[in-house]
């Protein structure tokens, strides 16, 4: 239990400031596995971008295993021509920003949103679950080209695979104790996994029963996934699960199903969590909230809502967003292994090591970052001169909440997009206050651990309409 502890992204934050003298490796064996976490920006230097082509596979953990259909997705997929033709669809039908049906559900989603919680006005609103639900919509519609397949449900089932891939799993590192399944995490899995099951057997069946011809502009990533297994001819539920080879992809049925579950569970957690942390730091910080809010006002106006074409203007907001993903990156600890035995400033580690990149610890680093626990987005404008340059498309090695190199993520422009229009359209459309006369002081800003880190307690917050102008859809 106490190992379980340690090996979150504060615990193992802990154990490099006490037994690495700085220099951020911290090795560790358990069981019969060795483990390496980097946690400074040099570390991480070295593996995602000098070595990045032997840090680019993935660990395959019990959990992983099971829940991606023995690895059949991308996001765990060891790094090598599979993962690059899955990597490839993924971004020419979902990522990339010429993709526009992507960027029109984030508008579509985010508008909805807003009119959903003006109905609210004055009252206290669980901006967690909104904001939970505002992913879930903008990911399906994006991805699956449909909206809702009972809501509530998913959610909790997209945060128990969060907790189960991030869980420490004794089996791991001692596999003759995996039978006696000491955390009782068999179980859970097993569950999780059926639950959604259901969800992507329906949107699976939902396309097939509404195909789309080659050139309809409304072809989603799963109807081209669906034609590649055309061929086939065998797409029937029951035949899900068996591993046929298609000549010209290499794509199998449990590769879709895989895959969808990668987006479901990278696009839909990762974005919600980091919205409603800018949204929580906003709230306990008021003054920052005002000069966002204020920004806003003098770029758009309060008689119309936000556009795209204003968030370039936003400088402030950017700021936020930034120092957002700095203090909360939606996944604290990227998981990846080595694929041969390489030399790490000095020290040898062996093929098919752990290895996680703690960006929470990086984004915190004190040698990198001033005062850096605390909520500041001016650092990128005139706070440290060296932080001003920093952002977070790889090249930073001191903030990488996106990771960095091959098996960074494809989402970030899809995911900023979303944070971006979702927080200024919250900011703009509404002033938000704490419930109850609470103060900002004591705003909880606890989080829980799994892959991903969202807030231990959903927030609350009162809206109250600040726009002169109808807000329809
Ligand atoms: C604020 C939003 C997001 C953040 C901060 C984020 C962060 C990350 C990080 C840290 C990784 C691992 C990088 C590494 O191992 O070095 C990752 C991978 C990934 N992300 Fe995101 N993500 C976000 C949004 C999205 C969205 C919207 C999607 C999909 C719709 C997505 C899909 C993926 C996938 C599929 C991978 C695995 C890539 C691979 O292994 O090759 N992410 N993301």
């Amino acid at each position: 239990m106490l190992l379980a502890n340690k090996m979150t992204h504060r615990g193992l934050t802990y154990l490099a400031d006490r037994f690495t003298d700085g220099r951020g490796l911290l090795g560790l064996r358990l069981g019969h596995l060795n483990t390496l976490t980097i946690s400074t920006p040099l570390m991480a230097k070295q593996a995602l971008k000098i070595h990045d082509v032997v840090f680019s596979n993935r660990p395959a953990s019990i959990a992983i295993t099971y829940l991606t259909y023995n690895r059949a997705d991308m996001a765990f997929a060891h790094y090598g021509p599979t993962w690059r033709h899955m990597h490839k669809l993924c971004v020419t039908k979902l990522f990339s920003h010429r993709h526009k049906n992507s960027w029109f559900s984030v508008r579509r989603e985010v508008s909805s949103t807003v009119v959903v919680i003006s109905n609210c006005s004055g009252r206290p609103v669980c901006i967690g679950e909104m904001i939970f639900s505002l992913a879930k919509n903008i990911i399906f519609s994006a991805a699956f080209g449909s909206h809702s397949h009972g809501n509530e449900d998913l959610i909790g089932i997209i945060q128990e695979f969060s907790k189960l891939f991030g869980a420490f799993n004794i089996g791991d590192f001692f596999p003759w104790l995996r039978w006696l399944d000491l955390n009782g995490l068999n179980k859970r899995l097993k569950k999780a996994r059926l639950e959604l099951d259901y969800f992507i057997d329906k949107i699976i069946e939902e396309h097939r029963e509404n195909p789309k011809a080659k050139d309809d502009v409304n072809r989603d990533m799963v109807d081209e996934m669906l034609d590649f297994l055309k061929d086939t001819e065998v797409i029937g539920k029951s035949n899900f699960g068996q591993a046929e080879e298609l000549k010209n992809l290499g794509l199998t049925r449990d590769n879709i199903k895989a895959i969808i579950m990668d987006i479901m569970f990278g696009g839909i957690e990762t974005v919600a969590s980091a919205i409603e942390w800018a949204m929580a730091e906003l709230m306990s910080c008021p003054n920052e909230r005002h000069k966002v809010q204020t920004e806003i006002a003098e770029v758009v106006g309060l008689n119309r809502r936000v556009e795209e074409s204003d968030l370039d203007k936003l400088t402030y907001l950017n700021y936020v967003v930034k120092e957002t993903l700095r203090l909360h990156p939606p996944i604290p600890l990227a998981p990846h292994e080595t694929a041969d035995d390489i030399i790490l400033d000095g020290r040898f580690v062996s093929a098919r090591t752990r290895v996680m990149i703690n960006i929470w610890a990086i984004g915190r680093s004190k040698s990198a970052w001033k005062d850096p626990d605390a909520f500041r987005p001016s650092r990128f404008a005139i706070g440290e001169r060296k932080a001003a340059h920093r952002d977070f498309r790889g090249s930073s090695f001191e903030f990488i909440p996106f990771g960095a190199g091959r098996r960074s993520c494809p989402g970030m422009q899809l995911g900023l997009y979303a944070m971006e229009l979702a927080l200024a359209e919250l900011l703009h459309c509404f002033d938000w206050e704490l419930p109850d006369g609470m103060s900002s002081s004591e705003l909880s800003m606890e989080d829980s651990f799994g892959l991903t880190v969202p807030r231990a307690f959903r927030l609350v917050a009162v809206p109250t309409l600040r726009l002169t102008c109808p807000l329809e859809i």
